[in-house]
């Protein structure tokens, strides 16, 4: 570059020099920038009043030929163009001349500029008394490289290595004049220096001229290069200016030693509980990661190097759990241990397990379970809590206090943690019956219902049903009852067909007593109409009363049966006396017994019935006006 300016130098001085010597003044440029495949035009201006009697262009090649060769010659008789081979067709010349200027110009164009036109150009104007003048210029030829094309190195690069190690290549193509590269690390540029940075750069010239530079670049690697990017810019000259571009940027691969590790349970912050999958990791702050060994009360546990995983853990798993690593190529020992505790909770015990009380006893029913977490103990019945402690209180046991009693034991701080345990209470004694003998829907198809009987006692009753006829006052078959235990007695059930008026006994018998209900069961049909005479027909069907509040079967129906009624009132006023004095009509009782008359429609299976502890029966009046026993 600096035989360039020297030849610059010298170019300026031979201007300086024509100017001074010759007669005839000749200015040229001196330096001519042009791209490669471009067009030149280098133009020779001269100062004299009449056209140039002669103009003849040379060329000078750089480097040790200094000799001239001429390209062109004109005088007023000829004009000759010494293109040759190496500018054919593409060397133009034109002159022209201003007298009133007193200023000619000489131009040479050359077209599809090749590196090889790269030289000096010099312009001789001759006037007519043969006086001469001359100017120089220089053509530089310029091409712009393609992009920098970087690479970096795959391999880690370790700290640890004593010379710069190499981190990237960078290549550049076809540049003209050579372009330069520079390399940058986090957008500072990167020099040579003694034992931190080494670049080095080689470059080619292809058989065409242009220029291949390529640069390696090689540093001594630091542990905070790992998130360093790296690239390389390539500066060149353009036609009247510099002009550079960048590559993409890198990163690299820094390998250095562990010097610490970390043990971390994954996820963190997490109570830990028997059954669990634990995660356990161990990190160094070093790379790549050296190999890790655990233990635990030690005793070396096979990991899959960095994570250890436990499943389903149990206590004794709890403890100190230790992670070691050796850096082989730093010779560093590292270690880092944590502490786990797996919680758990026990199953409960209660205390008596399984009681049988006497009536009027206390007892006191005590709930326990092991945790290694505070826990939280309450006592149930029947989904109702009853205390939140571990000691739950009876007193003064009754039927009602028999049962099934639920403790419930939590761990608020770790809610899956939860346990429960049911404990039976029986209370001893004879049998009550405390459901009296009830009769369900009667079953229009085949005229069944059932009768049950609900008897509490412990030791649990057996329960007996006796049916008789209450005509013939003989039994009657029983079928055979289902019975259902519950936490204080037994629900016991029959099926009955309503073939007769019939007595049912439910006696409930256990070894410390007995006792017996007994009722009458009433069967009679009705036939009614909705005129004004209402027949009564005795039928083998049963009639049940429901407990639902009657439903109208219309208003116009109502009216109508109340207008019969009035009417009947007084027509029957005689048959109704004489009933009541055959004492069969009920009249007004009050019982337990809540008895509803149902308007039923002319198909329905009506039953009544009368419960009691007493043998007494109370039919019912039929409804509808109907003023005939059902007996009769
Ligand atoms: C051309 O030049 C010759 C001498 O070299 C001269 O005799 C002649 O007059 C010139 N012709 C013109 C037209 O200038
Ligand atoms: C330039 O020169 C070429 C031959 O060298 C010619 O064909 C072309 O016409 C010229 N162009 C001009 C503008 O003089
Ligand atoms: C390239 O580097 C050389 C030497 O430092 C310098 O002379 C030249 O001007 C540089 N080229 C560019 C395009 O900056
Ligand atoms: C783990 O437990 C041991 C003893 O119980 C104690 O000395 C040590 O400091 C604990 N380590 C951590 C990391 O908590
Ligand atoms: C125990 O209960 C019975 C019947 O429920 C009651 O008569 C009696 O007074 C109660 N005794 C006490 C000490 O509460
Ligand atoms: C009597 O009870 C049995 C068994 O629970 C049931 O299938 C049947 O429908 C009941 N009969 C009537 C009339 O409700």
């Amino acid at each position: 570059m600096t035989l360039r300016y020297n030849a610059l130098l010298i170019a300026g001085l031979s201007v300086l020099t024509c100017k001074t010597w010759a007669v005839v003044d000749v200015n040229m440029e001196d330096r001519v920038d042009v791209s490669l495949k471009g067009q030149a035009e280098i133009s020779c201006i001269y100062t004299l009043m009449e056209p140039a009697k002669m103009i003849v262009w040379f060329t000078k090649s750089p480097g040790r030929d200094q000799s001239r060769r001429r390209i062109y010659y004109y005088d007023n008789q000829s004009e000759i163009i010494d293109e040759g081979s190496e500018y054919a067709g593409r060397i133009n010349f034109t002159h022209s001349h201003e007298p009133q200027n007193a200023r000619g110009s000489a131009l040479l164009i050359i077209d599809n500029v090749q590196l090889s036109d790269q030289k000096e150009y010099m312009c001789t104007v001759h006037d007519v008394s043969t006086d001469s003048g001359e100017g120089h210029t220089r053509l530089q030829i310029f091409n712009s490289p393609s992009l920098p094309v970087i690479e970096g190195i795959h391999m880690g690069i370790s700290v640890t290595a004593e010379e710069p190690s190499k981190v990237a290549h960078c290549k550049v193509d076809d540049g003209y004049p050579r372009p330069n590269i520079t390399w940058y690390k986090d957008r500072f540029p990167l020099q040579q220096s003694d034992n931190e940075v080494k670049i080095s750069e080689s470059e080619t010239t292809k058989a065409n001229g242009l220029f291949t530079v390529e640069s390696d670049l090689y540093i001594k690697a630091q542990r905070t290069d790992k998130d360093a990017f790296f690239y390389c810019e390539v500066k060149y000259f353009v036609p009247g200016g510099v002009r550079m571009t960048e590559s993409k940027e890198i990163n690299i691969i820094v390998h250095y030693p562990t010097t610490e590790v970390t043990m971390y349970v994954n996820p963190p912050d997490r109570h830990i509980k028997e059954g669990d999958t634990v995660e356990i990791r161990c990190e160094g702050n070093g790379n790549p990661q050296p190999v890790f060994t655990f233990t635990h009360k030690g005793e070396e546990l096979s990991a899959d190097n960095e994570m250890l995983l436990l499943e389903n853990v149990e206590r004794s798993d709890s403890g100190t759990f230790v992670c070691q690593s050796y850096d082989f190529d730093a010779g560093i020992d590292t270690e880092d241990s944590i502490n786990i505790t797996v919680h758990y909770l026990d199953q409960i015990v209660v205390t008596p397990e399984e009681t049988v009380l006497n009536q009027g006893e206390d007892l006191a029913l005590t709930c326990n379970a092991l945790s290694s977490l505070p826990t939280l103990t309450a006592w149930y019945k029947d989904g109702t809590r009853l205390v939140e402690r571990h000691v739950l209180e009876l007193h003064n046991a009754s039927y009602a206090t028999a049962g099934l009693y639920k403790c419930e034991v939590t761990v608020p701080s770790l809610p899956e943690l939860q346990q429960q345990k049911s404990v039976q209470i029986s209370v001893q004694g004879k049998p009550k019956i405390i459901e009296e003998i009830a009769v369900g829907p009667v079953n229009k198809a085949d005229r069944s219902f059932n009768l049950t009987c609900y008897a509490e006692g412990y030791p649990f009753p057996t329960i007996t049903w006796t049916l008789s006829d209450q005509r013939t006052g003989l039994p009657v078959p029983v079928p055979e009852a289902e019975n259902q235990k519950t936490d204080t007695g037994i629900l016991s059930m029959i099926s009955v067909r309503a073939m007769s008026e019939l007595t049912a006994k439910c006696s409930a018998a256990n070894e410390l007593g007995t006792e017996d209900v007994s009722r009458k069961i009433e069967a009679f049909a009705h036939v009614t109409t909705t005129t004004t005479q209402a027949t009564s027909t005795k039928g083998t069907g049963l009639t049940v009363p429901p407990k639902q509040s009657r439903t109208g079967g219309g208003s116009g129906v109502v009216i109508a049966v109340i207008i019969i009624c009035l009417l009947l009132i007084a027509i029957l006023g005689s048959v109704l006396y004489f009933l009541y004095k055959k004492g069969k009509l009920p009249c007004g009782r009050s019982g337990k017994q809540d008895f509803t008359k149902e308007k039923a429609s002319k198909d329905d299976i009506v039953m009544e019935m009368k419960s009691g502890k007493s043998e007494e029966a109370v039919l019912l009046q039929g409804v509808n006006g109907d003023k005939k026993s059902p007996t009769e």
